[in-house]
């Protein structure tokens, strides 16, 4: 079986209606990142930060998985399919993709302050006073601004020995997770998928790169449909 690596951003759970962050309107032009997603912020002002990822959180509760989403799960019929997402919302989990890292942490997840090995399932808000077992308080378990990405020598290593790669719905300007690309074997297919898409340095280094500029709900059918025959 042929290998796929998928890597996913923010746009392509935009038609389920979660905000992205670098759009028009998005989520980075009203909320000051450094505030509220980076330990800085934390630090100064853990009401916030909390109130920012409830909001998140409880938006999620009210999202469902788009054609986008439930199209990459056709994948995993004719290939060893790897999703690698920037996302923080389960909606590739809730279309039922299998095998999914997230490169940037899970909202409904949370973990301690005290011990990052403590991580928890949790669908409601976070609170000042919601403590771990080993009474640390609890922060969302995502990856701020300026904090290490562990899950990235786990993506490359994917990336490394993928025979395809898709790209859906990112603006390819957060590094690492930009930085991918460049763990393909040169000449390796990719497809990029985005309505308005941002060539980066490591995407104009590639031998062999179709865009698509639109939207994720068509695009990655198209994409699909053409891979699966
Ligand atoms: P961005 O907001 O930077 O980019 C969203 C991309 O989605 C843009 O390129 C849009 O053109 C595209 N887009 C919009 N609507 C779309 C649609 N219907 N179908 C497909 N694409 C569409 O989001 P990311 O690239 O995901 O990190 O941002 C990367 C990281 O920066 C995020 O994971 C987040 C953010 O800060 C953290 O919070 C840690």
């Amino acid at each position: 079986m042929k290998k796929i690596v998928v890597l996913t951003g923010a746009g392509i759970s935009a038609e389920s209606g979660v905000q992205t962050f670098r759009d028009a309107n998005g989520l980075w032009q009203n909320h000051n990142i450094m505030e509220v997603a980076s330990p800085q912020g934390w630090a100064r002002n853990k009401e916030l930060v909390l109130e920012f990822y409830n909001q998140r959180r409880r938006q999620l509760h009210e999202v469902h998985p788009n054609e986008g989403h439930k199209a990459l799960v056709d994948l995993e019929k004719y290939y060893d399919t790897v999703i690698i997402t920037q996302n923080v919302d389960d909606l590739h989990e809730r279309a039922g993709s299998k095998n999914i890292i997230h490169l940037h942490g899970e909202l409904f997840k949370v973990r301690s302050t005290g011990d990052e090995n403590l991580v928890y399932e949790w669908k409601k808000d976070l609170n000042i006073g919601d403590k771990c077992e080993k009474g640390y308080q609890l922060r969302p378990h995502i990856v701020w601004f300026g904090e290490q990405v562990p899950m990235i020598s786990v993506a490359a290593k994917e990336v490394m020995d993928a025979d395809i790669m898709i790209i859906v719905g990112t603006s390819m300007q957060v590094y690492p997770a930009a930085g991918l690309v460049s763990y393909l074997m040169q000449g390796t297919p990719i497809y990029y998928i985005d309505p308005n898409p941002h060539i980066s340095y490591e995407l104009q280094r590639s031998a062999n790169l179709e865009v698509l500029s639109e939207k994720a709900s068509t695009g990655v059918r198209k994409v699909v449909n053409k891979l699966t025959g």
